[in-house]
Parts: structure tokens; sequence; C-alpha cells
């Protein structure tokens, strides 16, 4: 549920015309909708009340300083993978107490930065990274607060480029080589072992793969306490679907009541890593229509944005769905809505049904909030766009458009 709606045929994002932002704004521009982002963080707060837990929103996803402080308001710990994304999380006034560090190759400064930062946990990837943490925590005189990410070689059935808890694939310490990992504690001694870890994928939309990766998990767990090791906290990572277009996948609700029965005989934290869940359906990318062109073979609509602001489409064949800003016509017709790069697949949307549209018209590209503009480059010498947050009747440019000069800074001739 977002609250991007339709008021006499004009799109709203909720009380703000989007037609108002894209004259004052221009286009393309991303717009953020704060109740739908609250509403969406506060689904999973709702659900985990009663449990221990800390929701940890995944940066990634979308790494706007205004949006990573709302949720930081709302309570919102952070997932994070790299430097740049922890200096984004302090910035925003997160708490790094309330932070954990993901990804297979964090560099010995950004592990240095983290621990002088007092990150809550580094999920570390393997015993190489284990060993260099340990190193990098003892010259600063720290203990360095760890989980193990396990492999549990679970197919999350989803696109192959975001799965990532298959044996083949880079991420984690395959699960059975976990338990003598932390077997080896007494080498470390600047690691103390806090927790466990997964994320098998991303658009999952089957709860089953969660749940069997939370029971290897558990198994893991009590593993540990048999052999004496006591970990205070369960990560089940991120990677929950959300209808991109006719997909219904399981609510956020659903998930965990599913996740926290499974561990109804465990007294364990509970740290989950949500990004798409939380601020896909927060956002639309709002682009104009350059122009419209008919060939012998196809019609197309050339808009301002392109692959560089959101590359989906391009990258997964991924599905979003394209709303006019005004709708005028109920005609439709079929066309491929592509951008100004000079590449064939600069599309975002093929073959899709839409209304007439004409030059100067303005369209709304739907669940465009998550990796939409992090994912975002320069490419062709492309600003990146403005973002624009939404809260009830008003509106601010959280990020202004990049000008020429931001093309070029930091270049010498
Ligand atoms: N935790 C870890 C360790 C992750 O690698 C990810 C996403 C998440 C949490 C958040 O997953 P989510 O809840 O958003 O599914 N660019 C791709 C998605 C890449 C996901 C990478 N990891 C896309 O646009 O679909």
């Amino acid at each position: 549920m977002h609250y991007f709606i339709y008021k006499n045929n004009k799109l709203f994002c909720e009380d703000v015309a989007l037609e108002t932002i894209a004259k004052k704004v221009g286009t393309p521009t991303y717009v953020y909708s704060q109740a739908t982002l609250t509403r969406h963080f506060k689904a999973y707060e709702d659900v985990l009340k009663n449990h221990d837990h800390l929701v940890c929103f995944s940066v990634k996803a979308n790494s706007n300083l205004s949006v990573l402080k709302l949720l930081s308001k709302l309570g919102a710990g952070f997932d994070i993978v790299s430097q740049g994304e922890l200096y984004r999380v302090l910035k925003a006034g997160g708490n790094p107490q309330k932070v954990v560090f993901s990804g297979v190759g964090k560099t010995q400064e950004e592990m240095a930065y983290a621990l002088q930062k007092n990150i809550l946990c580094f999920n570390v990837e393997s015993d190489q990274e284990l060993a260099l943490l340990n190193l990098v925590a003892r010259k600063l005189k720290k203990k360095a607060p760890v989980s193990i990410r396990v492999n549990p070689d679970i197919d999350p059935k989803t696109h192959p480029y975001i799965s990532t808890g298959l044996k083949e694939n880079k991420f984690g310490i395959p699960i059975k080589e976990a338990l003598a990992l932390y077997q080896r504690a007494s080498e470390f001694s600047a690691i103390q072992f806090i927790g466990i870890d997964c994320h098998i994928g991303s658009q999952m939309l089957s709860l089953e793969p969660i749940l069997e990766s939370v029971r290897e998990l558990k198994k893991v767990i009590l593993d540990l306490k048999q052999k004496g090791i006591h970990i205070r906290h369960l990560n089940i990572g991120g990677g929950l679907g959300i209808p991109y277009s006719k997909e219904v996948p399981p609510s956020p609700q659903e998930y965990l009541k599913d996740v926290l029965q499974e561990l109804k005989d465990l007294k364990i934290k509970l740290l989950c890593e949500p990004g798409r869940t939380i601020v896909g359906n927060a956002g639309i990318l709002l682009t104009k229509v350059l122009y419209t062109k008919k060939t012998t073979s196809k019609n197309f609509i050339i808009v301002d944005a392109a692959m560089n602001d959101l590359i989906r489409p391009t990258l997964y064949d991924a599905h979003h769905e394209i709303w006019p800003v005004e709708k005028r016509s109920l005609a439709s017709i079929s066309v491929d809505v592509v951008g100004p790069i000079c590449e064939s697949g600069d599309f975002l949307a093929k073959e899709r049904e839409l209304p007439h549209s004409h030059a100067g018209d303005f369209l709304a590209i739907l669940s465009a909030g998550a990796y939409g503009f992090s994912m975002s480059s320069n490419y062709n010498s492309r600003p990146r766009v403005a973002e624009v947050l939404v809260n009830g009747k008003s509106f601010k440019v959280c990020r202004k458009r990049e000008t020429l000069n931001d093309l070029i800074r930091g270049e010498n001739l």
C-alpha cells in the first residue's frame, strides 16, 4: 500500500500533485512519500514489538540523507556495505550502535572507520576477513563485535543477479564450516562473536526459502549452545519482495510472524535488514515525454529519464508500472518507453499498453524508491536527477539536481 493515488484524474503523492513537483523542480525527479515510508517501517515494528529486535534498513536500497534521517527517527538501525554508507548514516543522525556492516570485501580502512565509530556488528563473510578484522581491532585496542554470515545453500527462486545464498555465490561462509570458525574464537583475541546472519536473495516472493534458512541457522545456534558458545542475535537479512506488477508477495507481517514462530523456543534477539519492502513502493521516478515516434515496427515514447537514472529494467528485465500524471486518454497503444541514452538497452518499458502520450506529458515510473537513485550514474554525462520528499501537503527537494559543474568536479586538465 502506498500513497500515490489519482484524484480527479491527476496523480498525487499524498496531498501534492505530481504535476506541481514536475513544474517546480523539473524532470526527471525521484519523489518519495514520507507517509508510505513510515507505514512500511511501522509494519515491521508492529509485528516485532513484543520480541527483542532491531530493524536495520538496508542503506543500499536508498541512501538519501532525508530518507535515512526519517527512518532513524522512527527507530531504525541500518545495514551498510561500505564506509560511504556509514558516513551517510552518521550524517543523517543514525545511531552507530544500531549499524551492522555487511559485504564480502571490506577493506582495512573501512574496518578501522567502523570500529572507531563503534558500530553494533560486522557481518563477516570469510576467515581471511575475520583475521584481518582481528588485526585491525587489535591495533586500535578494540574488540570487534562479529556475526558470521553463513551461506545456507538455499535457492531463493529469484533473479540470478540477486540470488546470494547458493553455494556458487560469493557470499557468506558455507554453513557446514560455520561451527568450526566460531570454535576458533581463541585465535582471534580482538573478536567477540555476538551473532549469526544470512541473506539469501532479494525480491523473494515465497517465504519457504527464507524459513528454511532460518531453520538452518537455528540448528547452528543450537550446536553452538552445546559447545558453550552463546550468541546474542540472529540476523535474517532482507530480501522480501514487493509487488511491481501483479505479484502478490507475503506481507512483512506474515513473513515476520512465521519467522517468530520458527524461533519461539529460542531466546534470541532478532535482526533483519529490509530494503526494498520499506522504500520500493514509497518512491516513483517522475519523467517527461520528449517525443513520440512511430517506426514501421514499433511505437516509441522517448522520455527524459534513462537507464542511468533507473537501471533495473535494463539490468534485471524488471517491470515498473508506468502511469500518466494526468489521465486524459482512455485509448491505449503498445509502446516502448525509452530514454535519450545511446544504447538499445536504454529502456524503461517494452511493449507496454499505455494511454496515448504527447510531448510535454509527465509520466510516473512506479516502485522506483528502492535501487533507483542509489544505482544511478552519470553515464552519457547526464547529471544525476533531483530527489523530493513529500510530507502531506508539503514537499522539499532533499537532493538537488546535479549541475554541469558537478559532472566535472575533481577532474584536472
Ligand atoms: N542485506 C544484505 C546483506 C543485502 O545484500 C541486501 C541486498 C539486503 C539486506 C536488502 O535486501 P532487500 O530487502 O532490499 O531485498 N539491485 C537489486 C537488488 C540487490 C540487492 C542486494 N542486496 C535490484 O534492484 O533488484
